[in-house]
C-alpha cells in the first residue's frame, strides 16, 4: 500500500549519501527499532543509493553472525517485506569491533569509512548514532572529537562532507548532567550538527499537533485560556518496567517519561505560531513555552503532584508482581511507577489555565492522548438542566493506539423532552489515509539524514525540561515521603483525583 508520507518526502526531499556508524550495533535498540526502521525507509525509496551501515560494538561478531543478528531483528520487527529489503540491503551492513575507550579504535574505524566511501559510495558523510547505555555517550563524543571524525568540511547544501552525530535518551539525568553532556556534545559539533532523539516528535499525530492547530483557523481563535479550562496530556502504560529495573529504579517516571516526551508534548499544545516552518523557529517558541512555566518550589510541589507505586495486581488477565519485587529494584526503593503533575504556562494566552500531565506504569490501557478541555457553556437556556451536568466539550488528539482526533459535544436527544447528551465527531488515520503510520524511528532517521533538526530538542529545550523537572524531584526528596500505592490494573493513585480540583475528571480511555 502506498505510504503517503513517503510520496510527500520523495517529492520535496532526498538525502544525500552518508555512512551511519552505530555505535553499540550489537544491542536491542538496533536490533529493534534501528535497522528495521532503516528498511521501512529502503522499502519506501527513500534510502539514497550511497548509503552504508557501520555496526560499532566490542564482542567478537563476525561479519556473518552480525548480519544474522540483524536479519533476525527485522523479520521479527520490520514491515511486511522487511526481510526482502534486507536482502537486498545487507551489503551495505558491516561490523566493526572496536573498544569505545581506545584511540586505536577511532583511527581504525576512520579507515574502515574511507573504504566505505570507496565502496559504497558514501562521500564521505557521515552519522554517528550513540545506541549505547548512556555512560559510554561522553567517551565515545570525546574520542570522535580528538579523532577528527566529527569534522565537516562544508555545512551547505550541496558540497563538502558533513558530521552529525544522534543521541539516543535518556539526555542526562538532571540539569547538570544535561549541561554535562551538551559540553561534551558541543566540543566536537556544533549545535546544527546535533540530533537529540524524542521518539514521540517522529510520531504523525504529534506532529499532527502543528497542523491540526496552524494549518486550520477553526481551532486557533480558542486556543487561549478564555475558552479552554485544562488540558488533560496522558501517557499510560499497561506494562511493568520489562526487566529494565536497574535502569528504571533510578529514573523513575519523572525523567524517563514527563521529562522528555509530555513535556514536548506540553510545548506543542501550548507554543505560539512559529514565524517560519524552520526547525529553529519551531523550537524556538517551544523553548519560550517551557521558560513561561512556573517554577515550583518545594512547598508547592506537594500540592501540585502525585507519585505512585504500583503494588500487586492485575494486567491484561495475568497476575503482576508489585513494584518493589520487580527484578533489580531496590528493597527501599522510593522510586515513582506513576506520576501527575499540574502546570502553569504563565503568558498571556495561558494565564490560569492546568496543565495536568500524568504518565504511568500498569495501568488498564496502553494509551497516549491530548484532551483540552473547553469552558462549560455560561449561560444555559434550558432551565430544567443544572450547567454542571454538561459535560465540557474536549478535542480529543490519540496519538496512540486509533490515532485520530475526535470532538465531543453535547447533542439534543430525539424526542419530545429536551434531553441533552454528549455525541462525537471522529477522524481516524486508519480509515482516512487508508495506511499505517510511518514507525517514528523511520522518520528521525530520515530528518537526520537530510539534516533537518525540527524534530529533535535542541540544548536549550532539553536543559529548560530537567530544570523543570528537577524542580519537582527536589521538592519530593524534601518532603522524605514515599509514593502513594495504587494496585496494577488501575488508573494510579486516588490522590491523583484531588489533583485536577473541583469540577474536573481524569479521562478514563
Ligand atoms: N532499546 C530500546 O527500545 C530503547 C528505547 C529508547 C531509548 N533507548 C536508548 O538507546 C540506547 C541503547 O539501548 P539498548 O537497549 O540497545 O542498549 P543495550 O542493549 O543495553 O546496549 C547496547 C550495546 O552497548 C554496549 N554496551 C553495553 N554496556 C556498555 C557499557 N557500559 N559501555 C559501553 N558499551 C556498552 C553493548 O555492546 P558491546 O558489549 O558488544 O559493545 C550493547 O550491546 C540506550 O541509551 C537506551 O537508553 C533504547
Amino acid at each position: 500500500m502506498p505510504n503517503p508520507l513517503a510520496d510527500e518526502l520523495q517529492t520535496d526531499r532526498r538525502a544525500r549519501p552518508s555512512a551511519l556508524v552505530i555505535f553499540g550495533a550489537s544491542g536491542d535498540l538496533t536490533r529493534r527499532k534501528l535497522v528495521p526502521s532503516l528498511m521501512g525507509l529502503a522499502q519506501d525509496g527513500l534510502l539514497p543509493p550511497g548509503f552504508a551501515v557501520v555496526g560499532f560494538a566490542r564482542r567478537d561478531w563476525s561479519q556473518a553472525e552480525f548480519r544474522r543478528r540483524l536479519e533476525e531483528g527485522v523479520e521479527a520487527h520490520g514491515r511486511e517485506g522487511a526481510g526482502d529489503a534486507f536482502a537486498e540491503w545487507q551489503g551495505r551492513f558491516s561490523y566493526f569491533e572496536g573498544d569505545y575507550d581506545d584511540p586505536e579504535s577511532y583511527r581504525k574505524l576512520a579507515v574502515h569509512l574511507d573504504e566505505v566511501d570507496q565502496r559504497q559510495g558514501t562521500q564521505g558523510n557521515r552519522i554517528f548514532y550513540l545506541a549505547t547505555p548512556p555512560a559510554a555517550y561522553q567517551t565515545i563524543l570525546g574520542h570522535l572529537h580528538e579523532s577528527g571524525l566529527s569534522t565537516e568540511t562544508d555545512t551547505g547544501p550541496a558540497g563538502g562532507t558533513f558530521a552529525r552525530v544522534i543521541v539516543e535518551k535518556p539526555f542526562g539525568k538532571d540539569l547538570d548532567t544535561a549541561q554535562a553532556l551538551n559540553a561534551q556534545v558541543l566540543a566536537g559539533f556544533n549545535e546544527h550538527q546535533v540530533f537529540r532523539i524524542d521518539h514521540y516528535l517522529g510520531k504523525e499525530t504529534v506532529q499532527n499537533i502543528l497542523a491540526l492547530r496552524f494549518a486550520n483557523s477553526i481551532f486557533e481563535p480558542l486556543w487561549n485560556h478564555h475558552y479552554i479550562d485544562h488540558v488533560q496530556i496522558t501517557v499510560a502504560e499497561s506494562i511493568g518496567i520489562e526487566g529494565r529495573g536497574g535502569y528504571f529504579d533510578n529514573a523513575g517516571i519523572i525523567r524517563d517519561m514527563i521529562q522528555n516526551h509530555l513535556l514536548q508534548v506540553l510545548t506543542l499544545v501550548a507554543m505560539e505560531p512559529p514565524v517560519s516552518s524552520s526547525g529553529d523557529s519551531i523550537r524556538d517558541e517551544k523553548v519560550k513555552v517551557l521558560r513561561a512555566i512556573r517554577s515550583l518550589t518545594p512547598e508547592k510541589v506537594a500540592a501540585s503532584t502525585v507519585r505512585g507505586r504500583y503494588t500487586a495486581g492485575w494486567s491484561r488477565g495475568e497476575a503482576v508482581p508489585g513494584y518493589l519485587d520487580e527484578e533489580d529494584v531496590a528493597a527501599d526503593s522510593t522510586t515513582e511507577t506513576y506520576a501527575a503533575v499540574k502546570l502553569y504556562v504563565d503568558n498571556w494566552r495561558w494565564a490560569g489555565t492546568p496543565f495536568f500531565l500524568r504518565s504511568g506504569k500498569r495501568l488498564p490501557r496502553r494509551v497516549t492522548e491530548i484532551a483540552i478541555h473547553f469552558h462549560r457553556p455560561p449561560h444555559l437556556l434550558y432551565g430544567d438542566i443544572h450547567r454542571s451536568k454538561l459535560h465540557r466539550n474536549v478535542l480529543l488528539l490519540r496519538v496512540q493506539p486509533d490515532e485520530g482526533v475526535s470532538l465531543r459535544f453535547g447533542s439534543k436527544v430525539p424526542g419530545p423532552h429536551f434531553q441533552i447528551r454528549d455525541v462525537r465527531m471522529d477522524f481516524s488515520y486508519g480509515s482516512e489515509f487508508g495506511s499505517r503510520s510511518a514507525d517514528a524511528y523511520e522518520r528521525l532517521l530520515f530528518d537526520a539524514m537530510l539534516g533537518d533538526p525540527t524534530l529533535f530538542a535542541r540544548r536549550d529545550e532539553v536543559e529548560e525540561a530537567w530544570r523543570i523537572v528537577d524542580s519537582i524531584v527536589e521538592g519530593w526528596c524534601a518532603s522524605e515521603g514515599r509514593p502513594a500505592d495504587y494496585e496494577a490494573g488501575t488508573w494510579g493513585p486516588e490522590e491523583a483525583e484531588e489533583l485536577l480540583g473541583p469540577a474536573r475528571e481524569w479521562r478514563r480511555p
